[in-house]
């Protein structure tokens, strides 16, 4: 029985679309190898994780090191030298005075531990999110979630969680323009507090980039007013940067681009190149709320993983990653935008370094071009191009390959995709 059937028989896809028709054998760098031998250029990274690239030698090494000495032990049980080298290294490279870190496992959990200790710290229930936001798959990260399509039949959620309007300049939603608009979505949180909540808020959680929500970059200075609304009403700032974080945006953290300094960060994807880790990162007044029995994770902050995390970081460091996905997206959007000048299909693009969006509409009314966006990525994959797809239409192709990925692919991608959207 061949790798396709089984997953048909054994492993339960019926909550995606369709599972992708590549059965991966190895990868390298931006490179997927097929079991028939096919070549791929990856330019979704396994949904934004593998940032310093699939099987990076000296993350792989620092893996299998750590593995020879211990696989597991339990970091909130014992003292392990690798998670505590890792939370004084996160300490040093997250932005201002955030410095104690728990350790989990997936975005999701990151998620839930953030918004658990943002319930502590101020002793109030209530969250504010974004429309069109995603944070997770957990019951209590799916109720901060903005986007009906992942909900659905999942209910009912937490109580006490209002949604704010996504600062979605392509499609704003009060119909206004930047910098017109001397950002109408920042100062509109004012209202959202006095008439969506109780006046208990404990945190408000925002991606700094949405990814699943299509690629969705605030304009500049929206995170500083968001921020000076919230401290007029002690509410904690959740950075959630689990899919924006390490490196994705041209700086190691997205929230870094407009100097704010969030009161907690959570981060998973990028954060170990693969390997399976998150972690929260709060100030040390803020950490310190946690009571004993009020947290803990079996696997979180896994050795192995907390050994990959270091390496990764430190080959962030050395190769300069940030400054390359800032250049690389620089000039990847800059021919992405003179495609959208002969393809009336292209309706936006936009982005930050490498975390590029390209939304599809049919008309000058901006109606969502799904089908064809669904269309482009098979035609795509067929001339050996992988992407992704998001957005609340699910219209955005969504490019966000490893950070290493050559300039002249990025190029060969944008001429690929010329070809896929003449064809559709
Ligand atoms: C911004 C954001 N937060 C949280 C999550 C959930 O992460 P995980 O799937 O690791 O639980 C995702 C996953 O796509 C994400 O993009």
């Amino acid at each position: 029985m061949d790798t396709l059937e089984k997953y048909r028989r054994y492993v339960n896809t019926a909550c995606v679309k369709a599972v992708e028709p590549v059965v991966i054998s190895h990868a390298r760098g931006a490179r997927i190898i097929d079991e028939a031998g096919r070549s791929y250029t990856d330019l979704f990274a396994g949904i934004s994780v593998v940032n310093a690239g699939h099987c990076n030698p000296e993350v792989v090494a620092a893996a299998k090191a750590q593995m020879d000495r211990l696989v597991h032990g339990c970091a909130y049980v014992y003292h392990i030298p690798a998670v505590a080298d890792l939370a004084e290294k996160l300490a040093q490279v997250t932005p201002g005075r955030l410095q104690k870190s728990f350790f989990g496992s997936g975005g999701a959990e990151a998620n839930e531990g953030a918004m658990r200790l943002a319930k502590q710290f101020t002793g109030r229930q209530e969250f504010i999110s974004l429309t069109g936001s995603f944070h997770g798959r957990s019951v209590g990260t799916l109720s901060i979630t903005g986007n009906c399509a992942r909900k659905r039949g999942g209910g009912p959620f937490l109580p006490g969680c209002a949604y704010h309007p996504a600062p979605s300049c392509y499609r704003c939603p009060y119909a206004m323009t930047y910098p017109g608009c001397d950002l109408h979505c920042a100062r509109e949180l004012e209202r959202t507090i006095q008439f969506g909540t109780a006046g208990n808020v404990a945190a408000f959680v925002a991606e700094p980039v949405q990814g699943e929500g299509g690629i969705i970059v605030p304009p500049p200075g929206y995170f500083q007013e968001i921020k000076r609304v919230l401290d007029r009403h002690g509410i904690l700032l959740v950075v959630d940067e689990v899919q924006a974080g390490f490196g994705r945006t041209g700086r190691l953290f997205a929230i870094e681009h407009w100097g704010v300094e969030p009161d907690i960060l959570t981060m998973a994807k990028g954060i170990a190149d693969g390997f399976p880790l998150s972690a929260f990162i709060a100030r040390e007044e803020v950490a310190d709320s946690f009571r004993p029995g009020d947290h803990l994770s079996t696997f979180g902050g896994n050795p192995v993983s907390c050994a990959a995390a270091l390496a990764n970081i430190a080959f962030f460091e050395r190769e300069g990653l940030c400054d390359q996905a800032a250049a690389k997206g620089t000039a990847f959007m800059a021919a992405l935008r003179e495609l959208q000048a002969g393809q009336p299909l292209i309706g936006d693009v936009r982005g930050l370094g490498l975390m590029v969006g390209v939304e599809l509409v049919r008309d000058q009314q901006k109606s969502p071009a799904s089908e064809a966006a669904e269309k482009v990525k098979a035609l795509m994959r067929e001339k050996g191009f992988l992407i992704g797809l998001g957005g609340t239409y699910g219209n955005v192709l969504r490019l966000q390959p490893p950070l290493v990925i050559e300039p002249a692919d990025l190029q060969l991608a944008v001429a690929a995709l010329a070809e896929c959207l003449a064809e559709v």
